[in-house]
Order: C-alpha cells, then sequence, then structure tokens
C-alpha cells in the first residue's frame, strides 16, 4: 500500500515538475536567517552585485546567468540589497556559518539534503558510498571500472567527486561505480525525502524535508504569498517549524500539509511515512507539573485555575467542539482532564459553566521552577544571565543595535516630566517610575531590564512586528516581594488638574470609548479605545492557538449591537494582536487604522502605574453580555459595584483565591451584579477628579454574578506602564 503510493507520487512528480514555468526559484533553496557564509581557501569563489530581492538572486544562482562557477548558495544581504552568490555551500570544506543579522543564507536545497524525490536525478548531495557498502569510484577515474559517464558529458548533473548520482534518470535511484572489480555498479539506497523522518501523532513535531503532497505537487514556501494567500506566515509562528516550503502541521490537522505551487489547489495533505509506534518524547511527558507548554502534561486534574469543573473531552455538552479523543489520538484526552491539545500557553479544557467556554489550568505548577531552571528576583533588573529568546520564541537582537531606540524611549519620559513638573505629585511619580535606563548591564544580546520594566527582563528582536518582547524566563518561585509597594507616597490615578466639563462631565458621551470585538461578525467580548489605533481587552478573547485577525473586526461608537440603524458605527480591522505580560489575561489589538475621535467615539484614560483607589469607590462595568437578570437585548448594560479592598475580597471568598497586587475586586451593593461570558474584555470605570479611568478589565471568574463574591478584575494601574511601552514602541504596521 505504501509502496504504491509513493511511486504514485514519483510519476506525478514528474509530470508537475515538467509544466510549472512561472514557478518562484527560491522553491530550490532552504533558507537560513540572519546567517552568511565565511571561507577559509582562497580557491573558493564569490560573486556580488546589487539586486533588489532575493527573487532575483536566486534566479541568477539557478541559471548559473554570467558566473564563472556553479553557484551553490547565496547571500542577501537585505541593508543593502546586494546578492553575494557563492562556490560553495555551508558543508563545503573550509567554510563556516556565521551570524549575522545582516544576511539571509540561501542554499540550494539540492545540495545540502540526504534524500530524493522521485529517481533522484536531481540528487547532489555527498553519499559516496553503495547500499552494501562499497566505496564508489571516481566519476573521472577509469580504475577498475572503465564508462563513459565524464563529468563533461553530464552538464549540470554534477558528476563530481565519487558521490552517487543518477545521471540518465533512470530507475533505482542514485548508483555508482565502485572501487571493488567485481561490482561494476550498484544503487545507494538514498532514502525518500517522505521517509527520514516518520509522522508520530498527528505530525505537529514534524521537521523532516518532504515538501511535496500526496498527489505530487511541489509545496508553497511558507515566507510567500504566491500562489496562495495564506496567514500561516513564518514571524507570525514562530515554533511551528515553518522553513521553506516543508509540510508541516500548525493548525491542528489530522497530517502535516501544505500551500501547493498550483493555483488551483490550495493545500494537500503530504505522503509521510508513519513512525512504527505512536509515541510522544517520553521526556516530555510529566504527571505533576507542566514542563514547557504542558503539551506532554497526563495528569488528572480537571479544574480550571479558578476553580471550574472541565468538560469531559469524548461529551459535546454544554460545548460543542472538535476536540475529541478519536482526532488526537497522542493527546490523552481522557476523562475531564486539563490538556493542551493544540499547543496553548498552558493545558486547558472546556468547562462545564454553559457560559465559560474554556479555562486554562494554569494553577498546575511549573516542573522547570525546581529543576534549577534559571529565573529573576523582583522585576529582574539585577538579571545576569545569557538567555536570548523571548517568550514566544523570537531570538533577541543585540542591544547596540538599538541603542538609539532605548534612548529615545527615555528622553520620551524626561520630556513628559517635564511638562508635568507643575505637578509635584506627578514629578515624584515619574522620577519613581522611570529611572533613566541603566546602559551599563546591557550586553550583547542577553535579555536584560534596563529600563526597570516591572515584568521582567526584555528584549529587542529582529521581527519587525516584534519590536521587542518579554524573555522566556520567570519570577523564582516564593519571590512574592511586592512589585507596587515600593512608593514613597500612596498617589492619585488621575491627574489633579482639572479637564474642561460640562454638566459635571466631560464634554462626549460617556462610554465612547467602549469597543465591541467581533469574531465572524458575531459580538464576542468587550474593550476598550485607550488611543485612537489601539483597544485593549482579554486575552480570553483569543484563546485558540490559531487566530486569522481577519475573522476579527472592532466596532466603534454602537449602543445596540443588534440594531441596523447606528449611524455612528465605526468598524476597524485588526493589525497585531499584543500579548500582556506572563499572567496579565490582558491582549492589546492594534488597529489596522486610527478611530475617528469624535462626540460617540473618544478614548478612555488610563491611570498611572501604581496607584491605589480607595475602598468603597463607585465604579461601573460596561458590557453587552448578560448583565444581571436582563435578557440579551444588545443593547450596552452598565452596573455599579464599589471596590473592595484585596484582604477582605480574599476573605469574601473564603481562602479560595488569593488577590494579588496584579488584581482588584469589586461588587455589587446590593442587587446580583457582575460580568457574564461577552462581557469579558470590557472596562471597570472609575471616576477620580472628574475624569472617568479605566481601573480593571473583565475577565472570566466563577461564574456569573455570585451573592457576596467580589469580582476580580486585572488591574490596569498594574500594568500602565506595559501598555504605554507597547504604544509608543509598536509603530510598524
Ligand atoms: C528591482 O529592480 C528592477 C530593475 O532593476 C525593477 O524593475 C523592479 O521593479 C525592482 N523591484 C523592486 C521590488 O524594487
Ligand atoms: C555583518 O556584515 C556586515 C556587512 O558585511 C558588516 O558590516 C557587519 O560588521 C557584520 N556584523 C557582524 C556582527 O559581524
Ligand atoms: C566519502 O566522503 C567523506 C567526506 O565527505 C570522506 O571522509 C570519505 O573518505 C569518503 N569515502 C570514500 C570511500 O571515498
Ligand atoms: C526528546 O526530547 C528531548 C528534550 O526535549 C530531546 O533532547 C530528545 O532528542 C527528544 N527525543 C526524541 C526521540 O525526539
Ligand atoms: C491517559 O492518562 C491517564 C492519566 O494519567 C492514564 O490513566 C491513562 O492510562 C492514559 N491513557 C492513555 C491511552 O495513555
Amino acid at each position: 500500500m505504501w509502496a504504491t503510493k509513493l511511486l504514485l507520487v514519483t510519476l506525478l512528480i514528474i509530470v508537475v515538475e515538467s509544466k510549472g514555468k512561472k514557478r518562484n526559484t527560491l522553491h530550490d533553496y532552504r533558507k537560513t536567517a540572519d546567517t552568511t557564509l565565511t571561507k577559509h581557501n582562497k580557491a573558493l569563489e564569490v560573486k556580488t552585485k546589487f539586486f533588489n530581492t532575493t527573487e532575483n538572486c536566486a534566479k541568477r544562482c539557478s541559471r548559473n546567468k554570467g558566473l564563472s562557477f556553479t553557484c551553490k548558495a547565496f547571500a542577501f544581504d537585505k541593508r543593502e540589497k546586494r546578492c553575494y552568490w557563492f562556490s560553495f555551500n555551508s558543508m563545503s570544506a573550509y567554510v563556516r556559518k556565521k551570524y549575522n543579522t545582516t544576511f539571509d543564507l540561501y542554499e540550494k536545497k539540492d545540495y545540502i539534503r540526504d534524500c530524493i524525490h522521485g529517481k533522484g536525478s536531481n540528487y547532489k548531495g555527498t553519499r559516496n558510498v553503495t547500499k552494501r557498502g562499497l566505496a564508489c569510484q571516481s566519476w573521472t577515474s577509469m580504475i577498475p571500472h572503465e564508462h563513459s559517464f565524464l563529468p563533461s558529458s553530464y552538464r549540470g548533473k554534477d558528476l563530481n567527486e565519487n558521490y552517487c548520482r543518477n545521471p540518465r534518470g533512470e530507475e533505482g535511484g542514485p548508483w555508482c561505480f565502485t572501487k571493488s572489480p567485481a561490482v561494476r555498479h550498484e544503487a545507494c539506497d538514498i532514502p525518500f525525502c517522505s521517509e527520514v523522518e516518520c509522522v508520530a501523532c498527528n505530525g505537529e513535531h514534524y521537521r523532516g524535508p518532504m515538501d511535496y503532497t500526496e498527489s505530487g505537487k511541489e509545496c508553497q514556501r511558507w515566507d510567500l504569498q504566491r500562489p496562495h494567500r495564506h496567514k500561516f506566515r513564518p514571524e507570525r509562528y514562530p515554533n511551528k517549524g515553518l522553513n521553506d516550503n516543508y509540510c508541516r502541521n500548525p493548525d491542528g490537522k489530522a497530517r502535516p500539509w501544505c500551500y501547493t505551487l498550483d493555483p488551483e489547489s490550495t493545500w494537500e495533505f503530504c505522503a509521510i511515512r508513519p513512525c512504527a509506534h505512536r509515541i510522544v518524547n517520553d521526556t516530555e511527558i510529566t504527571k505533576d507539573c507542566i514542563k514547557g507548554q504542558g503539551e506532554g502534561y497526563r495528569g488528572t486534574i480537571s479544574t480550571t485555575y479558578n476553580g471550574i469543573q472541565c468538560q469531559r473531552w469524548d461529551s459535546q455538552f454544554p460545548h460543542q467542539h472538535n476536540f475529541t479523543p478519536e482526532h488526537y489520538k497522542c493527546k490523552n484526552l481522557s476523562e475531564n482532564y486539563c490538556r493542551n491539545p493544540d499547543g496553548s500557553e498552558s493545558p486547558w479544557c472546556f468547562t462545564t459553566d454553559p457560559n465559560t467556554r474554556i479555562g486554562h489550568c494554569s494553577q498546575i505548577p511549573k516542573c522547570e521552577a525546581s529543576n534549577l531552571q534559571e529565573c529573576y528576583y523582583g522585576n529582574g533588573d539585577t538579571y545576569k544571565g545569557t538567555l536570548s529568546i523571548t517568550r514566544y520564541r523570537l531570538h533577541c537582537a543585540r542591544w547596540d543595535k538599538n541603542i538609539d531606540d532605548l534612548k529615545r524611549h527615555n528622553s520620551f519620559f524626561i520630556f513628559l516630566s517635564f511638562f508635568l513638573l507643575i505637578c509635584i505629585l506627578c514629578f515624584m511619580y515619574l522620577r519613581h517610575t522611570f529611572k533613566e535606563p541603566n546602559i551599563s548591564i546591557i550586553e550583547k544580546n542577553y535579555c536584560r531590564n534596563p529600563d526597570n520594566d516591572v515584568h521582567g527582563p526584555w528584549c529587542y528582536t529582529d521581527n519587525p512586528l516584534v519590536p521587542w518582547d518579554y524573555c522566556a524566563i520567570s519570577r523564582c518561585e516564593g519571590d512574592t516581594t511586592p512589585l507596587m509597594g515600593n512608593l514613597d507616597s500612596p498617589i492619585t490615578c488621575a491627574s489633579t488638574k482639572q479637564v474642561r466639563v460640562v454638566n459635571g462631565y466631560p464634554a462626549q458621551m460617556r462610554n465612547g470609548w467602549m469597543a465591541s470585538l467581533r469574531y465572524r461578525n458575531e459580538h464576542k467580548c468587550g474593550g476598550a479605545l485607550i488611543k485612537e489605533n489601539w483597544v485593549l481587552t482579554a486575552k480570553q478573547c483569543f484563546l485558540s492557538g490559531d487566530i486569522d485577525l481577519k475573522d476579527y473586526e472592532v466596532w466603534l461608537g454602537v449602543h445596540n449591537i443588534y440594531s441596523k440603524t447606528e449611524k455612528h458605527k465605526q468598524v476597524i480591522n485588526i493589525s497585531q494582536v499584543v500579548h500582556g505580560p506572563k499572567g496579565s489575561h490582558l491582549v492589546l489589538l492594534k488597529l489596522s487604522r486610527s478611530a475617528v475621535l469624535n462626540a460617540n467615539v473618544s478614548q478612555i484614560k488610563l491611570p498611572y502605574y501604581g496607584c491605589k483607589i480607595p475602598e468603597k469607590t463607585m465604579c461601573t462595568i460596561y458590557g453587552w453580555g448578560h448583565t444581571g437578570t436582563n435578557n440579551y437585548d444588545g443593547q450596552l448594560h452598565q452596573g455599579n459595584l464599589f471596590i473592595v479592598g484585596n484582604e477582605k475580597c480574599n476573605q469574601l471568598h473564603k481562602g479560595k483565591i488569593t488577590v494579588n497586587e496584579s488584581e482588584i475586586c469589586a461588587m455589587g451593593e446590593t442587587s446580583v451584579i457582575g460580568p457574564c461570558e461577552r462581557d469579558y474584555g470590557g472596562p471597570l470605570v472609575c471616576e477620580e477628579n472628574r475624569t472617568d479611568l479605566m481601573q480593571g478589565v473583565i475577565i472570566p471568574g466563577r461564574g456569573c454574578a455570585i451573592p457576596n463574591r467580589p469580582v476580580i478584575f486585572v488591574r490596569v494601574a498594574f500594568y500602565a506602564k506595559w501598555i504605554h511601552k507597547i504604544v509608543l514602541t509598536y509603530k510598524t504596521p
């Protein structure tokens, strides 16, 4: 069965290869980002020229046009737009790879891979023994076997040294004459690319070299958008192995797949050898704690972090879903245990609460903490380690490349404090919160915290979409010193300077900042406009691992989300989702264009970092969900809640929950008021000095509105500096 399939692939590949005329030549190359080659032998040749695209460099390399040597690889200087064509590749003698972010290296696959498609007539690897282990005879030698396969008569077939080749494209694959007088020639048994690495489970971890689909179509490079436009851009999915055009499974399909070069057929599965034993890497399996993102967690915890019972995976009630045990055979979706079948950030489950679809089980401890894993204390400004990778696995860029940004970022705050000098309190606040960056601690591309970021060490990246991010390192276990508590004097949350008011309130609609986050044209979550092109909302609204931003939009200036006559409505797409610091439950949505601010659409003010809200302050929540006992009528509802101090909040939760400094509690006075599903992401708004401030973000809690249980919100004042830093630095589209 398997053999016939491979044979079929062989035949089809030939057909498809012969008609692909407009094919992008880059498909013949393996890319290594931020790398070039250095040679230590004068005989090795290099030619260079200004050329504006990698595609043009590749074309010339493939055709050998204007080159006095056979081009095996090229490096592209991204800054100067210059190609460097090489007569060698990273496997050649006297050649080294060199990390340099100015360059991307592209090497012709035929020369570097150790596997074949079809009959292997393009194979140009360095295998030099036959299947029985006999040494190959050099193609230029006539001893012991005389023959007519001279390199000069097989141009382009690379009959070099004594490497196995198939110059005539015959059955049996690459072969060679042998050095043994008794055996004239023999095949070399070079494996098919579909067989060198097997697929276990759903193939999420497959990183093998197969780059043709099961019907023989060549795969499209993940980093190109032609012939098919798609969302799996490698920079967006850094953990999914989306290199070149190899078959991968970034989205939990049944098997690895790829987009094809056939404009008529968007994507197809690939035929790759399944592993004999359906094993998951045993070293990843844990029972009592979570390693990495907990994909190997096989313990029996079955409640979410906030205590909601999980739904059974084999049940479709109360929530319908595709994560059935049959679809995910290796994921052990048994009973109602917390699992991570889809590469989410931690194990999760559907919950038995009909109003809460998914809950994360982040209460399961991390294994790393006890494993002498690196960690930091406080805000990590004393961290001196050599970690250089962000939490979403992007490589850190060197600080010296970004030193201007770091200084500029700081001078903004100096500028700000100049204007706020009028207000002594604000000045003290700024002096405490925005110290000058400590440039003496930055080193190479190591994670550091030169600007006293409350949320730990971070670094710049080379990804234009992600100017900087926090590093893959956690606070040391047991380090619970408050991060906000060290301000000398309690400070107010809003400027004491009066804002111009009409009838006691700012001259605008009181909820003009309220945003409806829409998923496939249905209201999914609330949110708040904090800047003309940024909305703050809850991470919960973007739970599934792979999100397609095309499915989402933001509505502003609406009251009734069902009404067709909302004449002030602004509909805006989302261009980027920026995840909040670890544990924040927050995301910032960058809008694809700025909202038009007017009487119906406005920005809400944020509180100062670290400010304290007095207990009993009356605040308001807003949402289009089931607020209180009202029916779901599409109207924006609001409810009043008063602030409960964290200690009191813990008491009222009877010790089941410990609220920390990144959280804030509030509860209804008389009736049962509290947020519910579809309210998540919306704001808790409190007035101070006649200014509305967004003090909290609604996140899923234990059920909806339970009497005498304060609702827990994300404390915006704890994340205020993060929000400012993102808005200031994430400027590229
Ligand atoms: C690259 O250069 C060629 C000619 O030198 C020009 O026609 C082409 O538009 C340029 N492409 C880009 C992407 O700049
Ligand atoms: C990277 O290459 C460029 C261009 O050749 C060079 O100017 C730069 O110094 C190199 N950087 C490093 C870190 O070697
Ligand atoms: C095969 O090539 C390797 C290096 O690529 C070399 O060390 C070895 O001697 C070669 N073997 C034969 C039989 O030529
Ligand atoms: C299993 O995982 C460990 C560490 O993550 C890795 O070193 C090892 O190569 C993996 N083994 C297999 C068979 O994938
Ligand atoms: C799944 O995990 C549970 C709990 O660890 C274990 O009892 C069960 O045997 C596992 N099932 C399979 C098929 O591995």
